[in-house]
């Protein structure tokens, strides 16, 4: 790809735009090792070669990290009043944003990327993307709450969920399951438990897509996703009229 010099040199961190453009002025950046004074030169991200006070700024057109949410913080780019799932991760990208929602007192797996196109495919509903969360309730759930769970439950009106998968952990008690959905409503799984008067004391994403929770993270923690996570979901994303677009892009 070829994006422009002070762009290249923003995107990697090295300042603001316009500090880069001072930076740049000041002849401490070379490409291909001419000094370079001109913001507005084509850099070739793949072949060529940009030095910052002589030392090699390379570029990566994209971040993807997996955080295990902490209860507490709010899933979004960046609030006024408090912190959010981006607070937690120092990257070199200042583009990156969260691929779909948890709420505050949700944990659990949330993928971090920068990658718009990859995360239009995870979410498009036409994807049903699958989404695995280990709940806690107030009260133990009946065979038929079970039942009305898996096939379908009315979460407002003239809204029913999807046959969802539902699997007891804690028999005979019932208060403990994995849920695994196929979309993604506001509040879904709450809402789900509710509409059998049921109350989720306790939310936990364990899977998203092809992604599964590094039980080696702690809460509030992230790493970068291995080599084999981006080809499962390069794979994953392959079978949709969407492959076009978003494998291009990882
Ligand atoms: N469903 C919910 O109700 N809350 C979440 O955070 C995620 C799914």
């Amino acid at each position: 790809m070829t994006v422009r010099l002070d762009k290249y040199l923003a995107d990697m961190s090295v300042g603001t735009r316009t500090e880069v453009k001072k930076i740049i002025k000041a002849g401490r950046i070379q490409v291909n090792n001419i000094v370079t004074k001109d913001s507005s030169v084509k850099i070739n991200t793949e072949n060529d070669r940009v030095l910052f006070d002589n030392a090699p700024v390379l570029y990566i057109e994209y971040e993807y990290y997996m955080l295990n949410k902490p209860a507490g913080i709010i899933t979004a780019v960046s609030d006024s009043k408090e912190p959010t799932v981006l607070n937690l991760i120092s990257s070199v990208r200042k583009d990156l944003f969260p691929v779909g929602r948890l709420d505050r007192d949700t944990v659990g797996l949330l993928l971090i990327t920068n990658n718009g196109k990859l995360a239009h495919c995870l979410l498009s509903p036409k994807k049903h993307v699958d989404k695995k969360y280990y709940v806690e309730l107030d009260a133990s759930l009946t065979q038929e709450m079970c039942q009305k769970l898996r096939e379908g439950v009315f979460i407002e009106k003239n809204v029913i969920t999807a046959p969802a998968e539902l699997e007891i952990l804690d028999a005979p008690v019932c208060k403990k399951a994995l849920l695994t959905i196929h979309e993604g409503r506001f509040h879904q799984v709450k809402r789900m438990f509710l509409a059998v008067e049921r109350k989720v004391v306790f939310l936990k994403r364990m899977e998203f897509g092809p992604l599964k929770l590094d039980k080696t993270l702690n809460c509030g923690e992230y790493r970068k996703l291995n080599e084999k996570e981006l080809k499962l979901l390069e794979e994953y994303i392959k079978d949709t009229e969407m492959e076009e677009i978003c494998t291009r892009e990882l």
